[in-house]
């Protein structure tokens, strides 16, 4: 008795099969040249939100850029891409020849974003998994990036499923955390350092920011210690980062030092 009868139900089906498997290996491929360019990634990432992940994104590039590696910030923080506020880019990207985007510049540093294709930014993005996937592939693969040695990704904050599906998807060289010297972000830091080594993902180091006489210091450094990843620096609360339309790094000189001596620490790692 034939225990495989082969009808058509059964060479539909491998088709299908067959023909999912070839858009995949195609969907990676072009992934894979439209990133051929860019000679790092590291997502920038916090156990959860108001860290100042963004605000680290943005001056640890700017910082990056003055020490000679031409930086990029991909935003992909789903629920609150915010990167093209705080930098204070107002336009959107144009398309080359090859019909991808150009992404806008500002102080030197291109930004590709999520918030570039809301309506309007009170606007939430309602992503699910596959969705996630399917638009932060779109996304990189429709970009141009060349011109870029490193590019810090803005990651959704957390454990839940939008971080760990853009870790999936961006295969990253490695992580910056950032955390605050309070307790429970202490916590929170620790679960997604742990989330990273499940992945496992390179750590580059941690960065406590907050510091100061208001919710004190050290977080950064036990955590390092205690997790076995450097500590790359601390940044001062200052009044400087609450400031809308300007930007620490390039304004206020102890913030520029601070950022100066974390990424001549990160750029070490990299080497
Ligand atoms: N070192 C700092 N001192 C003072 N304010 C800061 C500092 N770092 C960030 N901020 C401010 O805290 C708020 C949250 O920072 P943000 O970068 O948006 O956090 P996240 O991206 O983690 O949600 C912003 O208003 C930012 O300007
Ligand atoms: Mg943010």
């Amino acid at each position: 008795m034939n225990r495989n009868p082969i009808n058509q139900k059964n060479i539909d089906q491998a088709k299908s099969k067959i023909q999912q498997l070839k858009n995949q290996f195609e969907q990676r491929k072009q992934l894979a040249n439209a990133l051929e360019p860019i000679k790092t990634k590291i997502g920038v990432y916090s156990g959860k939100g108001g860290v100042g992940k963004t605000s680290v994104t943005i001056n640890l590039a700017l910082s990056l850029n003055n020490l000679g590696y031409q930086t990029g910030i991909f935003d992909v923080d789903i629920d609150c891409p915010n990167v093209t506020k705080a930098l204070g880019i107002n336009i959107k990207p144009t398309v080359d020849e090859q019909d991808k985007m150009i992404p806008p510049e500002q102080h030197g540093i291109k930004v590709m974003s999520m918030g570039f294709f809301q309506k309007n930014e009170d606007e939430a993005i309602i992503f699910r998994g596959p969705m996630i996937h399917n638009a932060i592939n779109q996304l990189l693969s429709g970009t141009n990036w060349e011109n870029i040695d490193i590019l810090l990704v803005d990651l959704p904050p957390g454990t839940s499923d939008a971080p760990l599906t853009v870790m999936q998807t961006l295969d990253l060289d490695g992580f910056v955390v950032v955390t605050t010297p309070q307790e429970l972000a202490k916590l929170d830091a620790i679960r997604s350092i742990n989330m990273i080594k499940k992945l496992n993902h390179n750590i580059y180091g941690v960065i406590e920011n907050f510091t100061g006489e208001f919710f004190g210091t050290g977080a950064g450094q036990e955590i390092s210690k205690n997790m076995e990843i450097d500590f790359l620096g601390n940044i001062q609360m200052r009044k400087s980062y609450s400031e809308p339309s300007t930007i620490a790094y390039l304004e206020d000189l102890e913030a520029n030092h601070e950022y100066n001596k974390i990424s001549n620490n990160l750029v070490q790692k990299l080497k």
